[in-house]
Formats: C-alpha cells, sequence, structure tokens
C-alpha cells in the first residue's frame, strides 16, 4: 500500500522560497466557506465576472470542427501574431512586426518569460508598488531582488520619476509596473510615462515591463504606452493579453511585444516550458481582436459604473483612505485606522487579519493588502453585480461597527 506518512518529500529551495498567490488563497477559503453553506460574497476575485462574448466563443467552436487540434507554433499562429501587429498599431500606435511578438499562455506565462530571460542572480528589479502579486514571486523564481518602490496614497498610489532616479544602481536590470494597476487601479498618463522614460533614458542596462493587460478597462484619458517613446523602446517590453478587456480569463492566451532578441529569447525558454498556446484559444484571440473594442467598451462601461456605486457605498464607512482609480476593476482602501481594534478580545492587528475577520464575521472575501505590497491596505474587486456589491458593503460597515 502507498504510505505517504513514511515519504520525506524534499522539495527544492527554489519552491519553498515561493509563497502561495494570496488571491487564490483567499478564493479557496470563500470557496470552503461557501461550501459549508455560508453566504459568502466574493469580492477577491482577480476576473471578470462577465461570459466571454460569443462572436469569441464561435470562433473557438469552430476551430475545433476545422480541426485546429496539433500543437501550436511556438510563439503563436502567425495570423494571430499579425492581428496582435495590427492592435498595436491601431490602439496605440506602436510599430511591431510579428518577430517582436510572442504568445503565452495567458500574461502570466508572458511576465515569467521576460523575468526568465533578462534576470541573473542578484540582478535587482525594481517593482513599482502596490504591484500585482506574481511580480515579487517571480523575480524570486529568476533569483533576482525585488527592489519595490511605493506609490503614495497621495499620489494615487502612482510612483514618481524621482522616486524611480533614487532606486536605480549600477545592478538594476529591469522595471515592472502595470498600468492600470492591479492592485490600485491607478493609471499613468502620457506625461508621467515620459518623465520616467527620461529617467530610463540615462541607464542603457535597464530594461522595462510594462503591463498593460488592464488597457481596456480604463475611465480616463486614452491609453499611454511607455513603448511610445522612442529613445528607450527597444528596452521595453509590453505585455498585455485577453483575459481582462475580453473577458477570458479561462482561455490562457497573452503576449508580449518586444525587441527581436527579447522576443526570440522568450520562444526558446517557452519552447521549453509549454510550447504554444492552446490552439482553440488561440483561433478565439484572433477572432476577439477582429471584432474590435466594442465588447471591451460595454464592460468597461459596467465596471465604471460598479466603481462609482462603491466608492458611494465606501463613503458611509468610516477609516476607508482611498485614491479613485481611474482604470482596472479593483478598490484599494487604506484601512489602518482598524489596526489595534479588537473584537471579542481578538486584535486586528494588520490588514491580513482584517481581511480574515471580514471573512469570517460579514462572509466578504477581500485579499490583504501585503499580498500587493502595501500591508495598510485591502484589494476590493468589483467585478461582481451590483445587488453582491451592495449587499457586501453593508455587511463590511456592519462588522467593521463591532471593532473598538
Ligand atoms: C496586472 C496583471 N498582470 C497579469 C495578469 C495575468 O493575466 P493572465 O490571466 O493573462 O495570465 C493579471 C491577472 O490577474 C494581472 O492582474
Amino acid at each position: 500500500m502507498y504510505q505517504t506518512e513514511e515519504v520525506n518529500i524534499v522539495l527544492s529551495d527554489r519552491i519553498n522560497a515561493l509563497a502561495e498567490s494570496q488571491t487564490i488563497a483567499m478564493a479557496k477559503k470563500g470557496r470552503e466557506l461557501a461550501a459549508q453553506g455560508f453566504d459568502v460574497i466574493n469580492l477577491s476575485f482577480g476576473e471578470p465576472d462577465f461570459q466571454t462574448p460569443q462572436y469569441i466563443k464561435d470562433a473557438a467552436k469552430k476551430a475545433i470542427d476545422d480541426g485546429f487540434t496539433f500543437y501550436t507554433p511556438v510563439p503563436g499562429y502567425p495570423e494571430l501574431r499579425q492581428a496582435i501587429v495590427d492592435k498595436f498599431k491601431r490602439d496605440n500606435n506602436l510599430d511591431y512586426k510579428p518577430e517582436n511578438i510572442v504568445v503565452s499562455t495567458g500574461a502570466k506565462q508572458s511576465i515569467a518569460n521576460v523575468v526568465m530571460c533578462l534576470v541573473n542572480p542578484g540582478d535587482e528589479v525594481i517593482i513599482f508598488s502596490p504591484y500585482w502579486v506574481s511580480y515579487e514571486e517571480v523575480v524570486k523564481l529568476s533569483e533576482g531582488v525585488s527592489v519595490p518602490i511605493m506609490g503614495t496614497l497621495e499620489n494615487d498610489f502612482k510612483v514618481t520619476a524621482e522616486q524611480l532616479e533614487q532606486a536605480i544602481t549600477s545592478n538594476t536590470k529591469l522595471v515592472m509596473f502595470s498600468s492600470p494597476c492591479n492592485p490600485t487601479g491607478s493609471v499613468f498618463d502620457a506625461a508621467e510615462l515620459e518623465a520616467i522614460a527620461r529617467v530610463l533614458e540615462k541607464h542603457p542596462q535597464v530594461y522595462i515591463m510594462a503591463d498593460e493587460i488592464y488597457e481596456y478597462i480604463n475611465f480616463g484619458a486614452k491609453h499611454a504606452s511607455i513603448a511610445s517613446f522612442d529613445f528607450i523602446k527597444d528596452r521595453v517590453i509590453t505585455v498585455n493579453g485577453f483575459s481582462k478587456g475580453y473577458a477570458m480569463t479561462g482561455w490562457r492566451v497573452g503576449y508580449i511585444a518586444a525587441h527581436k532578441e527579447i522576443a526570440t529569447a522568450c520562444d526558446k525558454i517557452q519552447s521549453q516550458m509549454t510550447s504554444g498556446t492552446c490552439s482553440i484559444a488561440q483561433k478565439a484571440a484572433y477572432a476577439a481582436l477582429q471584432g474590435g473594442k466594442s465588447a471591451a467598451e460595454e464592460m468597461s462601461a459596467v465596471y465604471l459604473r460598479r466603481r462609482d456605486l462603491v466608492l458611494d457605498l465606501m463613503k458611509d464607512i468610516p477609516g476607508f483612505a482611498t485614491n479613485v482609480p481611474n482604470g482596472a476593476f479593483y478598490l484599494f482602501p487604506d484601512v489602518s485606522y482598524y489596526f489595534g481594534k479588537s473584537v471579542d478580545g481578538k486584535e486586528i492587528k494588520d490588514s491580513f487579519d482584517l481581511s480574515m475577520y471580514l471573512l469570517t464575521d460579514a462572509h466578504v472575501a477581500l485579499v490583504s493588502g501585503d499580498a500587493f505590497g502595501a500591508p495598510q491596505c485591502i484589494r476590493f474587486s468589483y467585478a461582481t453585480s451590483d445587488e453582491k456589491l451592495v449587499e457586501a458593503m453593508e455587511r463590511i460597515k456592519k462588522s467593521l461597527a463591532k471593532l473598538q
């Protein structure tokens, strides 16, 4: 018989150093409580609550019927790479060729590819903080050294060019950020990106990974890309994908646009790790781009309405200090007002305690800010129905009122 108790499994230092994705962990806990019969409202998810648009689903069905069941070229089908080139021209006025594009199994893989291809052990990677959970972990996997620099709430959580200038050393290899940002929803405008680009111009050993996966969920001015500054373009890797804008999280299609040598390196690492992403999902992604941005714009209008709804409800909750996010579908209030308060003899020491309390008392799942490098904050995803948002905010308000 297979005796699991007697087996001493020795895992690598690499995996032991890695943290479990907190967003996924929180979602798991929420599901466990729901399985026990509690009515849990899950605001911890980082994904649209919308179904993928029908025309994209239809393209996937057709791909199956047309026999697209074989391995795909590692960097993606040529027509999908060309469609991505066309998208960069249409949306961002950026000129690329298919050789600059690598399609991957989600933007997550794109990011991992880039970091693995650029970062040597000991290299410093500057991460604009608050940051998306996986950035720091993928740097760890590459044995790089994360250097988070924190944007302040007063500056809409955005890191400034001056802060960046101070953080760059001769060991800096890469700078990573998302705009629109997960978790803060803040969006860099063209002037802010230009100031950052001017700093990077002075440091030719530094590469820049701009994660633009929330590009289509932007409530403000036209989306700006740091790759549009020619003087650093060769060093910019733009990451994007289909998960958020086209509500295609489960399909797993992301991509990069980068200098040919970086793209070739990503192709090489991907050829050993996963090969080309799913044939059917690629056909669906191609159809998504052919359909333009209208489905994304419709969803974005709904997110904007929900943002305003939750911001309005948040005004009734004492001690939540928040920015007004211009993109993505998150709110990221500073909740430190509640630290040191107690309920039933139990003290809330940090945002993790607060998120656990709100999960067990209000049955609302959120993600504590330490997962994003901001332990004073908590992340709300408002990618859910108005009814659930109203109910969740009501429950949160009641639970917080019990804290003394
Ligand atoms: C900022 C950011 N980048 C990348 C990703 C990964 O996206 P994908 O589903 O395409 O792997 C996410 C997903 O939550 C994200 O929030």
